[in-house]
């Protein structure tokens, strides 16, 4: 750890240096065993070390790795193939990231509001938003903290809070080109929309003529229970960005939009390695995988039985304030700013999650993880909440 922060630029780091993992557990270089319900950042969906992932990448990398995307090839066309029949999107442009994935929106929203909208430009954007850490990405988050160090920051954003149409419907002006919007907001505390907010602002949006982003980049590939967020909502957004656990683990990024919506023509944006031939035959391995087990259908279940013993705690602990999320995107609120000194505690009980804030834990763990573990991780939490009496 002196070594990291010797020569690496700070983030803020997890006190453990991790070695290897397999399935829902990872070890430290001192052998110490963790279950971890942090899932890379709610990135790895298969777990830790998934054959379908070794495999994919052992055989792709013994294939083709990069071509640029001068080149077609067949693992990028077949993964857009996935993705489209799996989806009510048309195009998909593949890039690295959740961040590269939503620049991408955002461009595709500028150039769209060009066209289509006399020149509109501007996007409105939630309080409490989070959309990645590039200049205009983070024009697009809503978290003061994160913005204000590097102000001024691109123009051309403008906030309302989340679930309330009504605020959504007075940002909206002639300059108006589009909406972002994380289905749940994940990194802000895993706050869901209220029951018709979505509706409401498809119908807001079809009526004004905006192009409805949703970021999926955290709720997509079945974190939710659902394989993207949108469909527990009966509403398509015109544009979705993917990334995080689009391939367990393995760097991809994915912009999909609708026809009308698929604007970029030659020249307008690229990215060098996006889309490459080892990320897309990974991301792929990972999609077959996650149909071919079912494992959105078993995420909603194993997401409801974790929530369900969490919310025991809660009935029983006067600290705890409430369950939220869906699927495996749980949080579990305090009433005080306790998040942090239990996380603690649990990674020395050998359970690895994250804060959201002072208050607030959440739990994202693999979209394999089973019962036992769930059993296992909430005995631990327990234990903890004993300690700290
Ligand atoms: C909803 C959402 N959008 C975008 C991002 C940024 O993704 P990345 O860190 O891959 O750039 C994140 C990361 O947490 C996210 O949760």
């Amino acid at each position: 750890m002196e070594r990291a922060d010797r020569t690496m630029m700070y983030f803020g780091r997890y006190p453990a240096v991790i070695e290897r993992g397999q399935g829902c557990r990872v070890w430290d270089v001192d052998g110490k065993p963790y279950l971890d319900f942090l899932g890379g950042l709610a990135v790895d969906s298969l777990g830790h070390a998934p054959p379908a992932v070794v495999d994919a990448v052992s055989r792709q990398a013994a294939t083709l790795v990069q071509t640029s995307n001068l080149l077609y090839t067949l693992p990028q066309i077949e993964l857009a193939e996935f993705l489209v029949s799996h989806s009510g999107f048309d195009k998909v442009f593949f890039s690295n990231s959740g961040a590269e994935a939503n620049e991408a929106a955002l461009k595709l929203a500028r150039k769209w509001g060009k066209r289509e909208r006399n020149g509109a430009y501007r996007i409105i954007a939630a309080d409490r938003s989070f959309h990645g850490r590039t200049l205009a990405t983070l024009a697009a988050t809503g978290n003061p903290a994160y913005r204000e160090p590097f102000q001024p920051l691109p123009d051309g954003f403008d906030f309302v809070p989340f679930n309330d149409v009504d605020a959504l419907a007075d940002a909206v002006t002639e300059q108006t080109a589009g909406v972002i919007l994380e289905p749940i907001q994940a990194e802000g505390g895993i706050h869901l929309p209220s029951e018709h907010y979505l509706a409401d602002v498809r119908a807001l949006c079809d009526e004004k003529r905006l192009m409805l982003i949703f970021d999926e980049v955290q709720t997509g590939v079945g974190r939710t229970g659902t394989l993207w967020g949108y469909q527990q909502w009966g509403i398509e957004p015109d544009v979705m960005t993917l990334a995080k656990g689009l391939g367990s683990g393995f760097p991809i990024g994915a912009t999909l939009a609708k026809e009308p919506f698929c604007v970029f023509g030659p020249g307008d944006h690229a990215s060098t390695f996006g889309g490459n031939p080892l990320a897309c035959a990974v991301a792929l391995a990972v999609q077959r995988e996650i149909e071919s087990k079912d494992l959105v259908a078993h995420a909603a279940e194993l997401g409801r039985y974790l929530s369900e013993r969490l919310q025991e705690l809660v009935l029983h602990d006067a600290r705890l304030k409430e369950v939220r999320g869906r699927g495996l995107l749980i949080a579990l609120e305090f009433h005080d700013e306790i998040a942090r000194q239990v996380l603690d505690l649990l990674r020395d009980r050998g359970l690895i999650a994250n804060a959201l804030n002072a208050r607030t834990l959440r739990f994202v763990p693999p979209l394999i993880v089973t019962r036992a573990e769930v059993d296992e991780a909430v005995e631990i939490l327990a234990a903890v909440l004993t300690e700290l009496r």
